[in-house]
């Protein structure tokens, strides 16, 4: 047993696996919280008080005015890759370490958005509901006809880790893939990927799957909205698995009930966990609630990093994963 005098006090603002959570009070004073939603931002902050460790969730906001309530705070531990949910600026100010969970996640979120892709390419949510609605009485040729996935254009939009895993696939689907992003992959990955950057019209005009992979930013925010969606093709397919907002959701469900682009799969909202009204009736449209990173396996280890990286900040080491690691070297 350690020496519980020495030991931090943090907080985990919603259960974890059971493994991460022996993690976490191996070595830490734990105040876990079980409730079933996230705590209300009041008793964020009183629970918080004291406590030099965060472990949270992207459902916490961890805004400027909690980070002024929390003096003691030191780190925020973030159990997802994006951390949208913390005014990461505020927390670099106030010498407060943000960290993250990339990598772990990488190959399970890139295997979910071809579950998107394919869902919605081959309209299995519907054929689903079919079988089960008693509507499968013989075998048909004119049903439920879906678009091709092989052969066909990918275009993945934010080409990053998962970007590229996602794009990876599509070899296997022998598909051409235009990728757009700030920075250029380079020569090799380009050419292991067989990818090719271009500028984000091109990309819209070309691809038969449009599949977004870019944080959440300031120039993120609505990429997708009424006019870029008007440059995607009619027979085109739009895949979401970054965050709701790169996404303007009326423009979409506009475009989908009018046939302007063939489908959408999402797996987040503008909004969660509300989903806009209008995409609930349509059938073009796979929805799923923000499970991309949903395996056993990486839950786990999304977990384990980011207890590994708050005790790492309080026991004095370099957590594996910082979002601001300037704040590190100001200590
Ligand atoms: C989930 O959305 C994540 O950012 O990990």
């Amino acid at each position: 047993m350690a020496d519980t005098a020495s030991r931090p006090a943090i907080l985990i603002s919603r259960i974890l696996p059971e493994e991460s959570l022996r993690l976490a009070r191996t070595r830490a004073e734990v105040d876990l919280h079980k409730g079933d939603g996230p705590l209300p931002k009041g008793e964020l902050a009183a629970r918080l008080g004291g406590r030099a460790g965060l472990v949270c969730l992207i459902t916490d906001t961890i805004d400027e005015a909690l980070l002024a309530a929390c003096p003691d705070l030191r780190v925020v531990s973030n159990v997802a890759v994006g951390f949208n949910n913390i005014d990461l600026a505020a927390a670099t100010r106030r010498g407060v370490v943000v960290t993250n969970t990339p990598d772990v996640l990488t190959e399970t979120t890139a295997d979910f958005t071809w579950t998107l892709l394919m869902a919605a390419a081959r309209r299995l949510v519907e054929a689903d509901r079919y079988v089960r609605e008693g509507r499968f009485t013989q075998w048909e040729l004119m049903v439920l006809l879906g678009g091709d996935v092989h052969g066909k254009t990918l275009g993945v939009v934010g080409f990053g880790r998962i970007g590229r895993a996602v794009a990876r696939r599509a070899l296997g689907f022998n598909m051409r893939v235009l990728y757009h992003d700030a920075a250029s992959a380079g020569r090799a990955v380009e050419q292991e990927l067989r990818a090719s950057a271009t500028d984000l019209e091109t990309l819209l005009r070309e691809s038969d799957f449009v599949t977004l992979h870019t944080p959440l930013l300031p120039e993120t925010r609505h990429l997708i909205n009424a006019r870029t969606l008007g440059m995607m093709k009619p027979t085109a397919y739009l895949i979401n698995a970054s965050r709701g907002s790169v996404v303007e959701e009326a423009a979409l469900a506009e475009a989908l009930r009018e046939g302007r682009i063939a489908g959408a799969a999402l797996d987040v909202y503008e909004h969660e966990p509300q989903v806009h009204p209008d995409l609930l009736g349509l059938p073009n449209v796979v929805l799923a609630p923000h499970i991309a990173s949903a395996s056993h396996d990486t839950r786990v280890q999304m977990a384990n990093l980011a207890v590994e990286n708050c005790l790492a900040v309080l026991e004095g080491r370099t957590p594996p994963t910082p979002v601001n690691p300037e704040v590190l070297k100001r200590r």
